[in-house]
């Protein structure tokens, strides 16, 4: 059966949230950075990267961009709680200031081992911002310095969020009747 999709978030509202993140963001960086210092700013793949660009382009901030893609699923759907890199940051994190993107923080595995590993190589700071959080969802605790909104459990879709790969690029986020 075809899946029924129900807009969740519109267009606009993601725009507006990621108005008031850039916003948040570029303030405090204005203030950690000291000059010629950069943000580096680490994109989870695939989901993020829709985001990633939008916000981004919201910033004046000088900001060098890496992306990680990690998985904590095997074959199956269910998680099976180890997280693997499937693509590695190229960039060294040591000595950077690092912001860690994400559209979604779920059980919060992918994000608290992602944190781990980065301040393992002695970057200067690690901080973490997503668009969507499950708060109900929290397996693992995670901080979250830079959120966008909270949002109930349900299964998401479009603007990067995918069910089997398919409905990333829909502008808006729809939840699966
Ligand atoms: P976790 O926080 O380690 O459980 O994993 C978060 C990742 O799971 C996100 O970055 C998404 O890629 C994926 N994810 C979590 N919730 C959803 C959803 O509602 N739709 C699609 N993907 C999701
Ligand atoms: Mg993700």
């Amino acid at each position: 059966m075809a899946d029924k999709l129900k807009l969740f978030i519109s267009a606009e509202e993601i725009d507006a949230l990621n108005t008031k993140l850039a916003a948040s963001i570029q303030s405090d960086y204005e203030k950690i950075l000291k000059p010629g210092e950069t943000l580096l700013v680490v994109v989870t793949l695939k989901g993020a990267a829709f985001f990633a660009t939008d916000l981004l382009k919201k910033m004046k901030l000088p900001v060098l961009m890496d992306f990680v893609r990690l998985s904590s699923y095997g074959s199956g759907t269910k998680s099976s709680g180890t997280v693997h890199i499937v693509k590695d940051m190229e960039s060294s994190p040591t000595d950077q200031h690092i912001l860690i993107l994400d559209e979604i923080v779920d059980s919060g595995r992918t994000l608290a081992f992602l944190k781990e590993r980065i301040r393992a190589g002695g970057p200067k700071s690690v901080k973490l911002c997503s668009l969507l959080n499950k708060p109900s969802r929290r397996e693992v605790p995670v901080e979250v310095d830079y959120l966008g909104r909270d949002v109930e459990d349900k299964f998401l879709v479009g603007y990067g969020l995918d069910k089997a790969e398919l409905y990333r690029n829909l502008p808006a986020v729809y939840y699966i009747e």
